[in-house]
């Protein structure tokens, strides 16, 4: 093993103790030690820089399959991460690469094995490039949902109005700025005068206060007189029952998440609703999971970074952290108290 690895006696590392009832609690989990683990042949050790908490990990903790299966009782907590290899033997793997992957876990060390495909590939990250946490952000997952959902899925055409909830987020704020630059006209939908004002400053056109307004469905009409052409929804729940009603003929509906009924987890979905209006205004609606097109992820990337690097792309992140702090920014999401993309840095 390297210097470094040697230095480091141990490895905290958060394993569920027991299935969210409603939305997670910060019991849910425990902080357990374990020696660094030694990487085999064909593997790498990689000393976690930043891990990520996303919505998604909702699914895995509850128990029973989603529409992958999830963490056990007493295993290691699920998450992607991005950090520094300590000790290589894998032939094109040196001290110092950086590496980010999806199965790191909530845990300091972790030995990824590369050379696999789809959503267990290590990929490789450029420092140089952009900072190595953005690999977890909008040069990651969260922007390719907002890339393939948008633009795939969505398809916005010009002079179209494109409605976006939790539009302050990973996911939402890359979402209003595709959609602006396929020249739609972008309407956020967030909590709170703070995120509002981010939206603005990121270009959208319109902003909505779900938790001001007293009549959210007026709202959303008054904000898309035109009627809504795509509804890229992250929350389902009210927010989504406010903007149904106003949708436009021909409308496309990406379902990418439903935070807002986080803590319905387990319970039956209630049909949908609003079928008359449906069969007024002909929508579609797709169900989205990013890993459908994690085969075009250089694509979206390239292109994501393109976007950056021309100054067309702007981003926040939201970054706590030690490893102590996981539990806790994973609760945040539920909670609107993050602000951008949620991240731990844990190596401080
Ligand atoms: N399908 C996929 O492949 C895929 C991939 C990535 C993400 N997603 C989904 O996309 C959504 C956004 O994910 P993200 O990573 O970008 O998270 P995020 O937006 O950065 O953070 C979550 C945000 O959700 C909002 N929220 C929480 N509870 C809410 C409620 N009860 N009602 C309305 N809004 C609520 C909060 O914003 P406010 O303060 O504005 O309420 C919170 O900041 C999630 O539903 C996630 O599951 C899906």
């Amino acid at each position: 093993m390297s210097d470094i690895g040697k230095n480091a006696s141990k490895n905290r590392r958060w394993v569920l103790a027991s299935y969210p009832e409603g939305l997670p609690m910060l019991d849910n989990w425990r902080l357990e030690t374990s020696p660094v683990p030694e990487p085999g042949p064909g593997e790498i050790l990689v000393r976690t820089s930043f891990l990520s908490v996303d919505p998604y990990m909702r699914g895995r903790i509850a128990p029973g399959k989603n529409y992958t299966q999830g963490v056990g009782l007493g295993e290691l907590m699920v998450g992607g991460g991005v950090g520094e290899v300590v000790a290589s033997r894998h032939p094109a793997w040196k001290e110092g690469d950086i590496a980010e992957a999806m199965n790191f876990g909530w845990q300091e060390w972790v030995v990824l094995r590369p050379g696999q495909s789809g959503v267990l590939a290590v990929n490789r990250i450029d420092p140089a490039l952009a900072p190595i946490q953005s690999s977890l952000s909008w040069l990651g997952m969260p922007g390719m949902a907002a890339y393939f959902g948008l633009i795939e899925v969505g398809r916005p055409k010009p002079g179209d109005t494109v409605v976006v909830s939790a539009a302050s987020g990973a996911v939402g704020q890359i979402v209003g700025q595709l959609a602006r630059l396929a020249g739609a006209r972008t309407v956020a939908v967030a909590g709170g005068p703070d995120k509002l004002s981010w939206c603005r400053e990121l270009g959208y056109d319109a902003t909505v206060d779900y938790k001001a307004e007293t009549d959210l469905e007026a709202a959303m009409r008054r904000a898309c007189s035109d009627g809504v052409d795509v509804f890229f929804d992250n929350t389902a729940g009210p927010i989504h029952d406010a903007v149904m009603p106003n949708l436009a003929v021909g409308a496309r509906i990406v379902i990418c998440g439903r935070i807002a009924l986080a803590d319905q987890f387990g319970k039956p979905d209630i049909g949908p609703r609003f079928l008359s209006q449906f069969i007024v205004s002909r929508p579609s609606m797709h169900g989205f999971v990013v890993f459908d097109w994690w085969h075009r992820r250089d694509e979206a990337l390239k292109r994501l970074a393109a976007l950056h690097r021309a100054g067309k792309l702007r981003f926040k992140e939201d970054v706590i952290d030690g490893i102590e702090r996981v539990p806790e920014a994973f609760i945040r999401l539920f909670r609107g108290e993050n602000f951008g993309k949620q991240l731990v840095r844990v190596r401080v």
